[in-house]
């Protein structure tokens, strides 16, 4: 994603990486600074080892690194050190047990630029989003999952759009409290733009922060146009989203009053008048980030599932028969039913280890120097937990690519001796997905649901016979199926008439 530079960009951005090395290089001094670094390629002069690292499906490269090298590999880039833990013992033992040293996050310039800081108010997100308040949208859930079913009844070719429709709705409801389709295209569209600025080293402004000054018209500052025009479209959705709520609160709407923004204004409307202000800035920003973060990695679970189902029939029959045993025929699945359902949780786990939404995490950052197996892990240093190799260890989960919910169980029922895989899924330590919860819930009652009503084929090919579609993932911080066809039928006419009940 690195873009062209004029020739006097390029010597201001040398200059500026000069002085930024000789600065960072004066400063060093720790007690733990005669430590070797980890092993790893070989870095160049300057730019380290900025063109080892490739720009698409970078786990695949550092997996292959982390068999050479080792689990914990170091590289440089333009002076910062880069480390890659590349199974789950160094990411337990460095991102959960020393999680005090190892939870700050990069800084990342062109976020700031583009006024989003999603590190922001996780007191927040855990209040709304912990394991005891989610119950409360529950049942906002079970609605717009009942609404996709029936829109992929109506509608099955455009299955996507519903999915991509489903979380946004939910998401938007639980928040905003409104259906507002404008909110939600609005979101997807600034969600898109996030999710380029995630990766530390997408944009030089990251690397070489000093380029933040350049103006936009200068030769090869197209970032700062980038950045102008994506913070109008952020702020703008949070100002609507925040107007959405106060206005349907004033026709005292039920559902915007259920809603965390409503929540959010009450308790911001006690505060002494100069914390208003503050915590009004707050209130938007949760409500933004909440969207932001969560619409996109359940939308890719959700894919990443029929893409899983097609492939594996045999997956979908069991799960099924399952259903049916504990649900009967009368009635769809509901939450209550999901102590009953092993074999669903366990598609639940092999959905989020199959295919990762985030295959490389999101960046954590050292605030001090360390030593782990004898090792320098410099202060500052950038970490990525490669959660696709984690989840896709053989030791751990044998046959690693293909999707197995029966890896998941023994007996009959859920095998705790299986690592469970939402730990490097979601993340690690202090800085764990806050929105796991909510998330897991809302990937459950949507498998289920459709589970019971559906069955799910590979579309027929010009041959006439099925046409599988290959697995093949997007590169990127969040990774998505490549679209990809399919046959969706009710499993029977009178689940149809369930559906539409
Ligand atoms: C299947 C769905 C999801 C997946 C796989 C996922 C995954 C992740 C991962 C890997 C991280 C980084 C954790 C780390 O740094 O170690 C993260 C952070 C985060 N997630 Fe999720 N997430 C999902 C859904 C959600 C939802 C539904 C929400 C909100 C309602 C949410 C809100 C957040 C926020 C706010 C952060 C940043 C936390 C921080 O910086 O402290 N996520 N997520």
């Amino acid at each position: 994603m690195f873009m062209p530079f004029a020739t006097l960009t390029w010597v201001l951005v040398w200059a500026g990486l000069v002085l930024a090395l000789l600065f960072r290089y004066g400063r060093r001094s720790s007690a733990l600074r005669h430590l070797p670094l980890p092993p790893g390629p070989r870095p160049l002069p300057l730019i380290g080892n900025a063109l080892d690292i490739p720009i698409a499906y970078q786990w695949l490269t550092y997996a292959e690194w982390s068999k050479k090298y080792g689990d914990i590999v170091h590289v440089k880039f333009f002076g910062k050190s880069l480390i890659i833990l590349g199974s789950s013992k160094p990411a337990f033992d460095l991102l959960e047990r020393r999680s005090s040293l190892y939870s700050d996050r990069p800084i990342l310039h062109m976020q700031l630029l583009i006024g989003f800081d999603w590190c922001l108010h996780r007191r927040m997100m855990h209040q709304y989003f912990n394991s005891g308040n989610v119950d409360n949208f529950k049942s906002m859930q079970v609605a717009e999952v009942h609404q996709l079913l029936r829109n992929l009844h109506d509608d099955p070719q455009n299955y996507l759009r519903h999915l991509r429709h489903v979380m946004g709705a939910t998401i938007i409801r639980v928040i905003y409290g409104v259906k507002d389709d404008e909110l939600i295209t609005m979101n997807q569209r600034v969600m898109k733009v996030v999710t380029q600025t995630l990766n530390p080293g997408s944009f030089w402004v990251d690397i070489m922060p000093f380029l933040k000054h350049i103006p936009a018209w200068f030769p090869g500052a197209g970032f700062q146009r980038k950045a102008r025009e994506w913070k109008k479209d952020i702020l703008a959705t949070r100002v609507m989203g925040l107007a959405a709520t106060k206005r349907a609160i004033s026709q005292h709407d039920s559902i915007a009053l259920q809603s965390i923004t409503a929540d959010m204004l009450e308790r911001i409307s006690n505060l002494e008048p100069a914390l208003q202000d503050e915590e009004s800035e707050i209130a938007e920003n949760v409500a933004a980030i909440a969207y932001l973060t969560g619409a996109d990695t359940v939308i890719s679970t959700l894919s990443s599932f029929f893409l899983a189902i097609v492939r594996y029939p045999e997956a979908q029959e069991k799960a099924y028969t399952e259903l049916m045993d504990v649900v009967g025929p009368h009635r769809l699945p509901e939450f209550s039913d999901r102590e009953s359902l092993p074999y669903i949780n366990a598609v639940v786990k092999e959905s989020l280890r199959w295919q990762p939404v985030v295959p490389l995490g999101v960046a954590h950052a050292t605030i001090a120097d360390d030593e782990y197996n004898g090792y320098l892990i410099p202060k500052g240093s950038i970490i990525m937990a490669n959660s696709w190799a984690i989840l896709h260890d053989p030791e751990q989960y044998p046959d690693p690519e293909k999707f197995c919910p029966e890896r998941f169980l023994k007996d009959g029922r859920l095998d705790p001796s299986i690592r469970d895989p939402s730990n490097a899924a979601f993340g690690f330590g202090r800085r764990i997905c806050p929105g796991r919860y909510f998330a897991d819930n809302m990937v459950f009652i949507t498998f289920a649901s459709i589970l019971y009503t559906y069955i799910i084929r590979p579309p027929i090919g010009l041959d006439g016979k099925p046409a599988v579609p290959e697995v093949k993932m997007t590169s990127g911080s969040l990774s998505f199926p490549a679209p990809f066809g399919c046959i969706i039928e009710p499993r029977s006419s009178r689940i149809s008439a369930l559906i539409h009940n």
